[in-house]
């Protein structure tokens, strides 16, 4: 279950590192040295005492315990644990502590007892917190100090709340919080930047590194820099968890898409013998004229031979050779036929000609993910002539602004009184709903009302922008997927209904092409979600004689795009399809201007989109190929 690449030490690493499929496995690894960790300190007769995180990080490792200690006797009684850190200030009891993460993460599940486990108190009065610190650290010395210290990692690096700028012989102590480290809480928070705290109470650098193991867990692209960072950099003060590089005994467990930007996955011919089949000579040339910043049919014999590649030279002879295919690969993405060309040569074209008008379904996670990610293909389908179906896999009522819900419950009622149609029960639902607004808890779930509403809103949204693209109506889906009605950020597992829902429609569109949003790298993991969803369904139904005729492919959402050697379709659009596209994105109204998960990254969803779209464009123009103004880009999934 082990990714292979083990053989430690591995060149430019600096922190042992280790590389899994997915989290799941991963967690499970970390669960078992807990586990044999706490059970030989058990048998000898003493404490361990732990150091423990929050996050979203080390949930799955948590749960793995839980199962350990119900299914395999793994008891917790000789346990005593330290969190990292607190708000500050919070109460113990508000949904965002840390204390109540940690007992329904953790705590309720186990045999721990009540007095074993600490965490800072976010509920101290300020003169006080500085010997609160003191004594944290004192209470942990007189314990041996940490057996095993377990750790995230923040998207700027800190660990514990050590911020950029934390020494390294840094104690616990209050901290303020960056901006960056904020703006990722707020989906905890509401959504609302305001509410989240402004400082912490966090463990020092210096109490971290004196555990005698350390083991950091990193999930998801968007820790792919910072990982690199800390693993391959030099020791800083700017990202703390390069600190970690002084110690004997640290070990980084990261999944494959926190593992990108590392050198044995990003160019892994710089770091170990390589397999020069088909794509890894794509990775490589491209990425030799982009860091050499020379067209592809410009490189030279010496240009392999002086950065590593001096095995690719010699198994294919010539530079002029290798250039020559590597051109023409990247070439042949491209294509302002997305949907196929009819009576056209297809042979070297990323989709079919035949049938010349096809059935697609898009698969949107979000109520405009479509537009976002694909809208200058999506329109194009249209205006070639091909019957789309939009699919919208959830509602997204959550990310809708409390205020817009009341603003469009007020004007049903307006509207009402206006044409002279009586309707009490409008009425009714907008006092409520008022009332219930006005008077809502940070941490409250919406009224199923105001839900309700919120969807709709979303869904009025997302019809706006079929009509614009000029698909029927009848062609959007709404499949509400239950995995994400819960009110909340965090959503049920995917369950059969979800997967169903899906098989239902695949079974009645049967499409020719299905486009799917392969990002990993969401914030709140709905699209993740969505496309597992997608996976098991066609995994249900691919031996039905429709679905050999059938391709998907899969685009990104607003927060990454596919790496330049992976694209297999790139569809370019002319400054006037942007502004289209953008003219698209707009008709999401509540997604304007401030949206209630904008995570840390302040620009709009149209910039991004914009941004993302002209930067494909740029790579392939850097590589030597047409200059054009923006490009959607598509991986194919063969299933
Ligand atoms: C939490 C903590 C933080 C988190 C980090 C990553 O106790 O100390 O350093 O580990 O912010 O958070 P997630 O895991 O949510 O990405």
């Amino acid at each position: 279950m082990e990714n292979l690449q083990v053989k430690e030490p591995i060149a430019y690493e600096k922190i042992p590192t280790r590389i899994y499929q997915d989290p799941k496995q991963a967690s499970k690894s970390v669960a078992v040295e807990i586990a044999a960790l706490i059970r030989s300190k058990a048998k000898a007769g003493q404490n361990c005492v732990l150091g423990l995180a929050t996050g979203s990080s080390p949930k799955t490792v948590y749960a793995e315990l839980i199962r350990m200690h119900r299914e395999e006797g793994l008891s917790f009684k000789n346990v005593i644990s330290f969190n990292l850190d607190e708000y500050y200030p919070m109460e113990p009891d508000a949904v965002q502590s840390y204390w109540r993460f940690m007992k329904e993460q953790l705590f309720d599940h186990v045999d721990i007892p009540k007095e074993n486990y600490f965490i800072p108190d976010g509920t101290l009065p300020q003169e006080l917190v500085a010997d609160f610190c003191k004594e944290y650290e004192r209470k942990i010395d007189n314990l041996g100090g940490l057996d095993f210290q377990l750790l995230g990692i923040g998207g700027n690096g800190h660990i514990g709340f050590n911020e950029p700028g934390s020494l390294i012989n840094s104690k616990t102590r209050l901290m303020m919080l960056d901006h960056s480290t904020r703006a990722a809480a707020t989906m905890d928070f509401g959504g609302e930047l305001p509410k989240v705290p402004k400082k912490a109470i966090t463990m020092g650098v210096s109490k971290i590194l004196s555990a005698k193991r350390v083991v950091l867990l990193a999930w998801g692209e968007r820790k792919a820099g910072v990982i690199a960072e800390a693993v391959e950099g030099s020791v800083t003060e700017h990202n703390p968890s390069s600190y970690l590089q002084t110690h004997p005994n640290a070990l980084f467990i990261v999944d494959n898409a926190a593992a990108t930007e590392l050198k044995r996955v990003k160019t892994p011919w710089l770091v170990e013998d390589v397999d020069w089949s088909g794509p890894m000579v794509k990775k490589a040339v491209t990425s030799l004229s982009l860091s050499l910043q020379k067209p592809i049919l410009k490189l030279t014999n010496k240009d392999y031979n002086d950065n590593g590649l001096s095995d690719l030279l010699a198994r294919h002879g010539q530079a002029y050779e290798i250039n020559i295919d590597v051109f023409n690969q990247l070439q042949h993405t491209i294509t302002g036929w997305p949907g196929g060309k009819p009576n056209a040569d297809d042979s070297n074209r990323p989709e079919r000609a035949q049938p010349d008008k096809k059935r697609c379904i898009i698969f949107s996670p979000h109520p405009d993910d479509d537009i976002i990610s694909m809208g200058g293909t999506f329109q194009r389908l249209v205006d070639q002539g091909h019957e789309v179906h939009v699919a919208y896999q959830t509602s997204g009522n959550i990310a809708v602004a409390d205020d817009e819900a009341l603003r469009f419950i007020d004007f049903v009622v307006d509207y009402n009184q206006q044409f002279g149609i009586s309707s009490p029960q409008a009425e009714v639902i907008f006092e409520n709903a008022k009332k219930f607004l006005q008077n809502k808890k940070d941490s409250e779930l919406d009224s199923e009302d105001v839900r309700y509403v919120k969807g709709i809103i979303r869904r009025g949204e997302a019809k706006a922008t079929c009509r614009f693209v000029g698909i029927p109506v009848e062609n959007a889906h709404f499949l509400n997927m239950p995995f994400y009605e819960t009110g909340t950020v965090q959503k049920a597992p995917i369950g059969e209904r979800d997967v169903q829902i899906i098989v239902d429609l695949i079974e009645e569109i049967k499409p020719h092409q299905i486009y799917a949003a392969g990002d990993l790298a969401d914030p709140h993991g709905t699209h993740k979600v969505c496309l597992d969803a997608i996976f098991a369904a066609v995994e249900r139904v691919k031996h039905k004689d429709y679905m050999s005729d059938c391709w998907l492919w899969l685009y990104r959402g607003a927060w990454a795009e596919w790496g330049i050697h992976e694209i297999e379709m790139a569809v370019p659009m002319s400054p006037d399809q942007v502004l289209q596209k953008r003219f698209g994105i707009f008709k999401h109204q509540s997604q304007k201007d401030g949206v209630v998960f904008q995570g840390s990254d302040s620009r709009e969803f149209w910039q991004r989109a914009e941004e993302r779209n002209q930067g494909t464009a740029e790579l392939y123009n850097k590589l030597g190929l047409a200059e054009y103004e923006a490009m959607e880009a598509f991986v194919r999934w063969k299933f």
